[in-house]
């Protein structure tokens, strides 16, 4: 008890001297802290290493005490011990009384496992075999469609944890991993957007389609599968079921409604019900990707997210990525009071990058409630969002340094890149990418001094009114990899999970989403039977109006 009361009061204190801090900091520009006598140092102090990845802190509105202070509270908060619990796959949710098991899912073959996931591990390593044989089968082209070809397109049904992660490394290693055996496409939104073009440009003899659901009801896939296969069943001029069986492989935690659906057992890929969506990636989900970019490198980007696993693991708060990325987010968020927080890629092929950043990140900590549903009385997880810096710089920048808004914010850049390119190509495309990364150091340093950032030679010329002060971090990597990849997507989840650590939330469920889809299920039966109004749906004159409208 008494050993309780003492942890209580060692929170309060640092809590305490957390805002007196936030209080001074608050007064303090940037300015003065990065170009004062101590710049160097401060910038020794706030940087850290791992995995290629370089993190600059130093454009924080914070001092290296503040750090000390911020892994006290970390420590304070247990952060060791709910880590040690993650790893071992105990329950760390609640609320659906499960594990979070995607550490499992990228844990190397030959090591073995870690005590208390044994069974979790085998489980993982034994779908991913069979993954690997599906993807083969499918490359090298003895996967036969109904009319006997091999397969050309690939079209991936899946939305929120079973889209983003696929199509964000797709898309980021399409430039130096795609190998052209087959087209991979993702079809995520509802309303058929992406499905219609492919349907008309794509050979149905020749496209297989995979379908991600971790529960296998998620409406906006079921509708969208529900399309691809009558479209195939009626050029193919064959049945449903045929199509299943020839042009369909199944992703998802529950095996039963996949057999229940008619995906032949062999043609079915299950994971665990405690790999959370947001964070399945590393699971067969990512069968598609691996399908364009070859087992290999699929495996090296397991690779590299497990390197950031034990660095995240076994380094001091200090130095250790995730931590450092949550300290800083939290101090920003929590103790400054900057509730936006933008993600800037210079690098087109992390586009995707800031949306699937902000499922993993909203989806996980939006919540007001803590672990033990009790209501929580400070700012939790900032409104994230972004664009790929170089195109954003021509849109929401003047806002950043001129609007009258807070917003945090970080760069991610890649020192090397079109190293492989034709010869005569090579000059142009280095310069791009010195003009890209220009940019990059250019519009960090100027949201975080702002006018300072004028040089002298312009002083007399340049209109002023730059706020700065916009605390930034720099995430700089050599090249991207699959491998470099896999730890930067790790960082990020690891960073969220310390976020609940230091909030006390279950950063493992989303009961927020549930209630939309259950009102829209309502909608939809009204539209479907041409009703003016759905009579389960709680009655307001503006939706009433708007279904009268639409159903006209
Ligand atoms: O609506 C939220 C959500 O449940 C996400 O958490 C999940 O990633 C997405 O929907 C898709 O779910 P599923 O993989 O079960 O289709």
């Amino acid at each position: 008890m008494e050993s309780l009361v003492d942890a209580e009061s060692e929170l309060a204190q640092i809590q305490q001297q957390l805002k007196s801090q936030a209080s001074q900091l608050q007064k303090v520009s940037l300015s003065d802290l990065l170009t004062g006598d101590t710049g160097e140092q401060r910038l020794k102090q706030l940087s850290a290493r791992f995995a290629g990845w370089h993190l600059d802190l130093s454009k924080q509105r914070w001092q290296p005490e503040t750090l000390k202070v911020l892994a006290d509270w970390a420590d304070a908060r247990g952060l060791d011990e709910h880590r040690q619990k993650l790893f071992a796959g105990a329950i760390v949710n609640p609320s659906e009384r499960r594990p979070a098991l995607h550490t499992v899912l990228r844990w190397p073959q030959e090591q073995p496992a870690p005590e208390g996931c044994e069974k979790a591990v085998a489980f993982a390593q034994q779908q991913r075999g069979r993954m690997a044989s599906l993807v083969q089968k499918v490359r090298s082209g003895q996967w036969r469609g109904l009319l006997g070809q091999p397969v050309r397109d690939v079209i991936h049904i899946g939305v929120g944890g079973s889209d983003l992660g696929p199509r964000l490394v797709s898309d980021a290693l399409q430039e130096t991993h795609h190998q052209g055996e087959v087209e991979v496409h993702f079809v995520s939104t509802m309303d058929a957007t992406q499905l219609v073009p492919l349907m008309r440009k794509l050979d149905p003899a020749t496209t297989l389609v995979v379908l991600a659901s971790k529960s296998f009801t998620t409406a906006d896939t079921q509708f969208n599968l529900n399309t691809a296969l009558t479209w195939l069943a009626s050029s193919l001029d064959v049945s449903i079921r045929a199509v299943c069986e020839r042009h369909l492989i199944g992703v998802s935690a529950r095996p039963e409604k996949m057999t229940e659906f008619g995906i032949p057992e062999a043609h079915q890929l299950v994971f665990a019900e405690g790999v959370g969506g947001r964070f399945s990636l590393w699971s067969p989900i990512g069968i598609s990707l691996a399908m364009q970019i070859g087992m290999p490198a699929f495996n090296e980007l397991l690779a590299g997210a497990h390197a950031m696993d034990r660095h995240f693991l076994e380094a001091p708060t200090t130095e250790n990525l995730p931590a450092l990325l949550a300290l800083v987010g939290a101090w920003n968020c929590q103790w400054l009071g900057i509730p936006s927080h933008a993600v800037l890629p210079y690098d087109g092929r992390l586009e995707c990058l800031p949306d699937y950043l902000q499922q993993l990140e909203m989806e996980s900590n939006g919540k007001s409630v803590d672990i033990n549903g009790q209501g929580v009385d400070h700012p939790t997880c900032p409104i994230l969002w972004g664009d790929v810096g170089p195109n954003a710089q021509h849109a929401f920048y003047q806002l950043l340094h001129q609007g009258s808004h807070t917003v945090s914010a970080d760069f991610i850049a890649v020192r090397r890149r079109h190293r492989h390119a034709a010869e005569g190509l090579q000059e142009s495309l280095r310069d791009q990418q010195q003009l890209t990364l220009a940019n990059c150091l250019a519009q960090a340093q100027l949201m975080a001094l702002g006018d300072d950032a004028i040089p002298p030679s312009l002083r007399d010329h340049m209109a002023r009114g730059y706020r700065g002060n916009q605390p930034n971090s720099l995430l700089l990597v050599d090249e991207l990899t699959p491998w470099s990849l896999g730890a930067l997507l790790a960082m990020y989840e690891h960073k969220v999970f310390v976020h609940s650590v230091l909030w006390g939330l279950n950063p493992f469920d989303q009961p927020g989403v549930e209630l939309g889809k259950l009102l829209a299920q309502g909608i939809y039966r009204a539209l479907s039977n041409g009703q003016t109004n759905s009579s389960d749906q709680v009655k307001d004159p503006s939706t009433d109006a708007m279904i009268s409208l639409v159903t006209s």
